[in-house]
């Protein structure tokens, strides 16, 4: 038995392969494209490990995957791949558009030949779990209940607008063909392997480096916080026993103010890796100029998941930001090596100079 992943050498992708393969001997047949965003160092501990097969492509290559399909008979889909980047997509949402809507759009075509041409049993028990966001949902006020399910989608941003048009097709898959999938909706994820372009792994590389720390506005916006391994989790909990058909939002409860988590971020690195002039980090903070259309505050009800298929998160954000912290400290040959040519040439275009 082999299951496909999709963007398995972005951050959580990587996270989900390492866990499946920590618990499971089944192959993982990993697509990924290796945008900058995929980076296979972040699976280098499965090198000449049979139950991981990599191969490097687009999810709208239908031919690629046709042929993967065929060779491999994959008994289940899990759809990472996606550009993810909000402020990326503010500079440039072409690339949004050609992944996340047309890309899905060809994976699902694909999958609707594959999966039809499958005998009857197979048929039945495939599944395709396709990994989405809190973000199509838009901006809550303050005081406004956190977002269900049954939420109206009302995306604000080029990469929100596109994981929402994504998931409205695997929507429409299910109910016009009959096709097996489940979505998972997740809040903001952090933890090991995440590229130091989002907030919390940039505050840490940038602290390291004696650089500015940029808070957005008033740093005053809030994002629900899961740490990426309790969302691996949800997803494998989701796909072995989620109703067809359905939404699950993955949550842990734990709303933050941008600013304080960058005060957490100092706070725990003025512990573990003070400044050699004894200063605090977060003396590094710079206010710079907001987000274009930035959402003032996301929150998952993730009731439903907790309910319905007794998932719960292992970590809280206490220990979950511990271990973050630690990991990028003992881990600086990735992140020297993640902070290539490209990635300074995104840091000048977003924070100039
Ligand atoms: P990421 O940007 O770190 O990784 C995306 C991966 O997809 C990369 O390895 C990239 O090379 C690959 N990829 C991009 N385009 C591709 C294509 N056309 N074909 C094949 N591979 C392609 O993203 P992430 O943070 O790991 O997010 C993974 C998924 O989870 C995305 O769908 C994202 O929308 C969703 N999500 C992310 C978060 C979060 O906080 N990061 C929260 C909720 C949902
Ligand atoms: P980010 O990690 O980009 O995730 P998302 O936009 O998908 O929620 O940003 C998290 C929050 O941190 C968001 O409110 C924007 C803010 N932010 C900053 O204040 N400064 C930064 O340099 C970055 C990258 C983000």
């Amino acid at each position: 038995m082999s299951i496909l992943v999709t963007g398995g050498a972005g951050f959580i992708g990587s996270n989900f392969v390492l866990d499946w393969l920590g618990q499971s001997d089944e192959t993982v047949i990993n697509l990924d494209k290796l945008t900058y965003a995929g980076n296979l160092e972040n699976l280098a501990s499965l090198q000449g490990d049979a139950r991981h097969v990599f191969v490097q492509g687009d999810i709208g290559d239908f031919a690629l995957v046709a042929r993967l399909l065929a060779e491999h008979q994959p008994r289940a889909v899990v759809n990472f791949a996606a550009e993810s980047h909000v402020d990326r997509s503010i500079h440039g949402p072409g690339e949004f558009i050609d992944t996340n809507i047309v890309g899905t759009f060809q994976l699902l075509e694909v999958l609707r030949a594959y999966w039809g041409g499958l005998a009857d049993e197979s048929k039945a028990a495939f599944r395709l779990l396709h990994v989405s966001t809190d973000e199509v949902y838009g901006s809550l006020a303050k005081g406004d209940p956190a977002f269900t399910e049954t939420h109206r989608y009302e995306p604000n941003s080029p990469y929100s607008a596109s994981k929402a048009a994504s998931d409205h097709l695997v929507r429409a898959y299910h109910h016009t063909y009959g096709m097996p999938v489940l979505t998972t909706n997740c809040s903001n994820n952090y933890g090991p392997y995440h590229f130091p372009e989002k907030l919390i792994p940039l505050m840490i590389v940038n602290a390291l480096a004696g650089k500015p720390l940029p808070v957005y506005g008033d740093g005053q916006q809030i994002r629900d916080w899961l740490y990426v391994k309790d969302h691996c989790s949800a997803i494998r909990r989701v796909l072995a026993d989620g109703r067809l058909g359905e939404t699950y939002h993955v949550g842990g409860w734990n709303e933050k103010p941008n600013l304080e988590i960058v005060h957490t971020v100092c706070a725990l690195l003025d512990e573990l890796r003070p400044r050699a002039d004894g200063q605090p980090y977060r003396e590094q903070i710079t206010y710079v100029t907001d987000r274009p259309g930035h959402d003032r505050r996301y929150a998952i009800d993730a009731r439903k998941l907790e309910q319905e298929l007794g998932w719960k998160p292992a970590e809280t954000f206490e220990t979950g930001i511990r271990k973050t912290v630690a990991w990028y400290l003992e881990n600086q040959p990735w992140v020297a090596n993640v902070l290539s040519g490209g990635y300074r040439d995104w840091v000048a275009k977003q924070y100039g100079a």
